[in-house]
């Protein structure tokens, strides 16, 4: 069975679809099966950030109502294999209810290692939709004010969802800000969040021209925390 992990923010435009995508390459270059899920039906962009908008045939809804089998509704990745990718780019203004995408994607779960599930940003139903098909989630900020504050908002909710676990990515960090102590370092944020850290993203100005780095030590790292998680807590708890 796959994990399946939300991606998710308060504030927009912090870097969600930027970690799911680049989260799904690393996983995928490590030799798992892994799909990048676009719940963020207003504004999604997953198929764009990965490259592949012209090769999907059909989108989420299309498997929800009937007119495909959820399998036909993956795009694998030309470049990497084990990298599928599930879009919601042809979602109309039906209502599309938490269960029945948790459906399409437990019958999907049984032959891949994770589910990586990219939400709107905000708590509206959207990222409820998104939260109820995860079992863990991994929360995005920027160290600015206003996407902590929204971040904190967001850290209360997911309580709520009792998930597996809950990490945090801290995106766009300037070590020269940090140095001159103008805004808090990731440690200090997740902190204040009383959310684990798992990953610090420096600003990098490469994500400006390509969206995906599959040489990004950073999330090299993220993915490899990620894969070894349970063994990590396995451990603990044996210890
Ligand atoms: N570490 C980074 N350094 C520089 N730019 C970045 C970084 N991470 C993300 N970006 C840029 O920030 C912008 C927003 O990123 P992204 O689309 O991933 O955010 P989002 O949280 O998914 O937004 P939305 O809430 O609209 O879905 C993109 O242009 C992306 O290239
Ligand atoms: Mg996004």
């Amino acid at each position: 069975m796959a994990r399946k992990i939300v991606v998710t923010s308060g504030k927009g435009g912090v870097g969600k679809t930027t970690v799911s995508c680049n989260l799904a390459v690393h996983l995928a270059q490590r030799g798992k099966r892994v799909i990048v899920c676009d719940l963020d039906f207003g504004l999604n962009n997953v198929d764009v950030v990965l490259g592949i908008e012209h090769l999907g045939l059909y989108d989420v809804t299309d498997a929800v109502e009937g007119r495909c089998r959820p399998r036909q509704t993956l795009v694998r990745h030309p470049r990497f294999p084990t990298l599928f990718a599930l879009s919601s780019n042809r979602v109309s203004e039906r209502y599309v209810s938490p269960q029945a995408v948790r459906l399409i994607l437990d019958s999907l779960s049984p032959q891949f290692d994770f589910i990586i599930i990219d939400s709107p940003a905000g708590i509206e139903d959207g990222f409820h939709r998104a939260a109820a098909c995860a079992g863990e989630a991994i929360l995005v900020t920027t160290p600015h004010l206003s996407a902590m504050r929204d971040a904190d908002r967001v850290a209360g909710i997911l309580k709520s969802y009792r998930f597996d676990r809950v990490g945090l990515a801290v995106n766009r960090t300037r070590k020269d800000l940090i140095r001159r102590g103008e805004v808090l370092s990731p440690e200090e944020i997740a902190k204040v969040l009383a959310v684990p850290l798992y990953a610090s993203i420096p600003e990098d100005d490469k994500f400006y021209l390509d969206n995906v780095n599959p040489k990004s030590r950073t999330y090299r790292a993220l993915a490899e925390l990620v894969e070894e998680l349970p063994f990590r807590e396995n451990k603990r708890k044996k210890a």
